[in-house]
């Protein structure tokens, strides 16, 4: 099965990423706006939870409903930045449960390094949605949806805020079932694997580290 790219062009979406971009923007701001970005994303990546009827007594009459089916969800955000998206999705999913994988990009090489993993015991059971700000190199991405195959995940989409265009065909070529959900897709990388234009280290500019 092919994976799709959802760019969410909507624009409340758009105003919100620029805001993100502007380098002007605060620490607290940035993060208030990561997890409202989450919030809107997490509308359209749930679009196809499945749904069943329930009998409902409204004041003025009864009658068959919709209710969401019960299906078991799990957030899995990759640390740090990933953190900033956690509370958004938890707003409309407060069921949900959250699983930790700890990955930083090694500056020379680029490449993922793991250093902490902490999944709900049930996982395997879970359709899985995997929370990073950033797809650029997609080393991070690749590394933490195989993570999830590890345990047996079979159901896995990924949800980022802005992508280059390498994050997304990496992805796109070594897990071609998962779908991403993504804010804005830029040009290019540049010599250190910042998205340009991007809006620079997600979780810096989170966390108010540097
Ligand atoms: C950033 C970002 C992604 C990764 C994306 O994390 O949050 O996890 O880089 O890059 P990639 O697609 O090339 O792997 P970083 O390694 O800076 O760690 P941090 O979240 O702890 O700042
Ligand atoms: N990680 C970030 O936080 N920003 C980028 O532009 C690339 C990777």
């Amino acid at each position: 099965m092919d994976s799709k790219v959802h760019i969410l062009d909507h624009p409340l979406l758009q105003h919100k990423l620029t805001i993100l971009r502007d380098e002007r923007t605060g620490v607290k701001e940035f993060r208030e706006i990561v997890a409202e970005i989450a919030t809107l994303e997490c509308y359209e990546a749930t679009r196809d939870l499945p749904l069943e009827d329930i009998e409902v007594k409204t004041p003025v009459a009864s009658g068959t409903f919709k209710t969401l089916a019960g299906k078991k969800l799990a957030i899995v955000p990759i640390l740090r930045a990933g953190l900033g998206m956690v509370d958004g999705i938890l707003s409309l999913i407060p069921s949900a449960k959250v699983g930790h994988i700890g990955l930083y990009r090694d500056p020379e090489t680029l490449e993922p390094v793991e250093y902490y993993c902490k999944m709900p015991g049930d996982i395997a059971e879970r359709d899985v949605i995997v929370l990073d700000p950033m797809l650029a190199t997609g080393g991070s991405a690749v590394a933490a949806i195989q993570f999830l195959k590890n345990y047996e995940c079979k159901n896995i989409k990924l949800m980022n805020i802005l992508a280059a265009p390498e994050g997304i065909e990496a992805v796109h070529k070594a897990h071609p079932d998962v779908d991403i959900y993504v804010a804005g897709v830029d040009e290019k990388l540049n010599d250190h694997g910042y998205i340009v234009p991007g809006l620079g280290d997600a979780g810096d500019r989170i966390f108010g580290t540097k």
